[in-house]
This record gives C-alpha cells, sequence and structure tokens, in this order.
C-alpha cells in the first residue's frame, strides 16, 4: 500500500473521504476541488506549520482558482483558547465570509480543533477541510469531528461535534516531524494498539510503513464514529487512557504533551487492569511491551490521589460516577461507570 493513494471513506452525518499517503499537500487544490468545487478558502494554521507548508498549499489551491486568505496563529497547545478562537471568528468576518465558503485547518490537533470549532460555529456553520501535519491529528483528531477549544478549567471545555468535507493525510509530513511530536502520535497509537487488534499486531511485528500505521488507526475510527457520532456509547471507548491522561496534562501545567500522558494513562490503566480483573502475566507483558514500542517507558512523575483530583474536572464525570475505559484485555475494552470516591481505589 505504501506510495499509493489509500482512501477511507466515513459514513456520518457529512459523509466525507479520509486519504492517505505521500506527496499529497502538493496535490491539495485539485483534491480540495473536487469536494468544495469553486468557494473561497481561509487556510488556518499555526506559525511553525506556516513555515513549513503554508507556501506548498497556497500555490496548489491558486492553481486550482482558489481565491484564499490565511490566518497565522502562534504554536500551541495555549493559543487553544477564547482569544484566538475569537480572532479567527472576527477575521472571517472581516474577509466577508459566507456559508458558501470554506476554512482549511493545515496543522496539528490544535489547529484542527480549533479552525474546527471555528468552522462549526461562524454563520452557524460553514465547511470545512483538514490537513492533518503530526501523526497525532493523522492518526486521530483529524477524523470524526470532534472540535473544540480549552477554558480556562480545563481541556476541550467548549467544542462541538462538525465533520469535515475531508481529510488529507500526506504521511510524507511525517517523516520530517521532531522525535517529541511524533512520539506524541505514537501515545495515541498505543490507545488504537489495544483497542484493535489490527493495529496490536503492526505494532508488534515492526517494519510497517506510516500509510499502513495511518490508514488502521483511521480505519478502527471510522468504524466506531459511524456507530456512534456524538458518543453516546461506543465512541467513548477512543477516551481510553485519556480520563486520566486530561489529570496529568492538568497537573504538568500542560508540559507533559497530550500523546505522552495518554501512554502514561493506558499504563495506570493496564495496571489497574492486572490489579482487579487478573490479567494473565504473559498478555500483561505483551501489552506493556507494545505500549513501550510505541512511547519508551517513563515513571509517572504525579501520585494517584492526585491524578485522581485533577481529573474529576474532566468533563467525562458525570454525577458521582466517573466514566473509565477498562482494559480486559487486546480489543476487548469496555466502558464502564465507576463511582467517584471508588476511582482512587480502582486505580492505586
Ligand atoms: N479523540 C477521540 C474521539 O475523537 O472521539
Amino acid at each position: 500500500m505504501s506510495n499509493s493513494l489509500a482512501k477511507i471513506h466515513v459514513k456520518t452525518s457529512t459523509e466525507y473521504d479520509v486519504l492517505i499517503g505521500e506527496n499529497l499537500i502538493e496535490q491539495a487544490g485539485s483534491l480540495v476541488k473536487n469536494v468544495l468545487g469553486e468557494c473561497r478558502i481561509a487556510l488556518i494554521t499555526d506559525d511553525v506549520v506556516d513555515k513549513l507548508y503554508s507556501k506548498k498549499v497556497i500555490s496548489s489551491l491558486k492553481e486550482s482558482g482558489y481565491d484564499v486568505i490565511k490566518f497565522v496563529f502562534k504554536n500551541g497547545e495555549q493559543s487553544k483558547n477564547l482569544t484566538t478562537y475569537g480572532q479567527i471568528l472576527e477575521f472571517l468576518a472581516q474577509n466577508e465570509f459566507t456559508r458558501t465558503d470554506a476554512v482549511i485547518a493545515l496543522g496539528g490537533g490544535v489547529v484542527g480543533d480549533m479552525a474546527g470549532f471555528a468552522s462549526a460555529t461562524f454563520l452557524r456553520g460553514i465547511r470545512y477541510i483538514q490537513i492533518p501535519t503530526t501523526l497525532l491529528a493523522q492518526v486521530d483528531s483529524s477524523v470524526g469531528g470532534k472540535t473544540a477549544i480549552d477554558l480556562s478549567y480545563g481541556k476541550n471545555l467548549t467544542g462541538a461535534f462538525k465533520q469535515p468535507e475531508l481529510v488529507i493525510c500526506d504521511t510524507s509530513v511525517l517523516k520530517t516531524l521532531p522525535k517529541e511530536i511524533f512520539d506524541d502520535g505514537m501515545g495515541e497509537v498505543a490507545k488504537y494498539a489495544l483497542l484493535d487488534k489490527k493495529v496490536f499486531k503492526l505494532i508488534e511485528k515492526g517494519d510497517y510503513s506510516l500509510d499502513e500505521l495511518v490508514y488502521l488507526c483511521v480505519d478502527y475510527k471510522r468504524q466506531i464514529v459511524e456507530k456512534d457520532e456524538f458518543e453516546s456509547n461506543e465512541r467513548k471507548l477512543l477516551n481510553l487512557g485519556h480520563t486520566t491522561a486530561h489529570g496529568i496534562e492538568l497537573l504538568s501545567g500542560y508540559t507533559i504533551s497530550h500523546g505522552r500522558a495518554v501512554a502514561l494513562g493506558l499504563r495506570i490503566m493496564l495496571n489497574a487492569a492486572k490489579k482487579h480483573l487478573n490479567i494473565n502475566e504473559q498478555v500483561y507483558e505483551k501489552i506493556i511491551g507494545v505500549i513501550n514500542k510505541c512511547v519508551s517507558e517513563e515513571r509517572c512523575a504525579y501520585q494517584i490521589k492526585d491524578i485522581c483530583t485533577a481529573m474529576l474536572n474532566d468533563k467525562k464525570r458525570s454525577g458521582d460516577y466517573i466514566s473509565f475505559v477498562i482494559i480486559y484485555g487486546v480489543g476487548d475494552c469496555r466502558i464502564e461507570k465507576i463511582k467517584t470516591v471508588d476511582a482512587m481505589e480502582y486505580l492505586s
């Protein structure tokens, strides 16, 4: 499959394709044209990605006849806030964007979440396309239509479900990612490995192409979001390791990246499963081995009791119960509610 273009069709309220292959950024104009037809485009990106890829994307869009305007904000989670979100909306309004125009999110998870949320809300919703440039965004956040910004009380506390019209995963861009950004995505890959036997086997085997890796993760996510687009049931599985991860991120003042926090969260959930579900030692070692292949082992700097206090601010808590995804085995993870007062005991 490597060096060819793979397509995954996602059947949600808005149906769309996820394209996976090398050097797709250079073809952005024609790929976008096939989906959007004629319109104006606002390219939204951050200052790091802007220097690397905006020129290529814009020149390809212009070759296909598009009038493009660009909004650039400072790279990093700290920008994913009400201020930047407001600036994007004002920018679209100032440029007289209409409901027939469209946004392209070019960048990692922060760009995708924020440009997506602006698209979901500007004029009550305009079309948008994702061009994810990090592994995390390609395997997870660009697909499935979750958009959000952070509030001072926590991450992703305001958002909307808004599916993109197209996702273009150019896997060539992953080859030049700084190691820590690549590893951040591997934290989400580790999650998919626990949820899906195919991803687990691929990581266990090693020697896979980035196209294969992105394809398998996105295809698993496709199946889940097609069944439960608005996260009433199955989609909560994709939060495996995330409840504890959000606590860890919060405690670290967001100096621990999301993917690294997810890998730590997976280890906490696996240890809890070993303690409460008697997961067999061999299976446990196999799973730990795959998590370590994704993200090298690291000691969690925080106590479970502090992680629990922090994660109780997580939006997945409802009333006296907190939702966890419990690991029964590879490809057998289940959503369960645990009494908030018992959460610490469960995880310790
Ligand atoms: N990142 C998890 C989800 O999209 O549901």
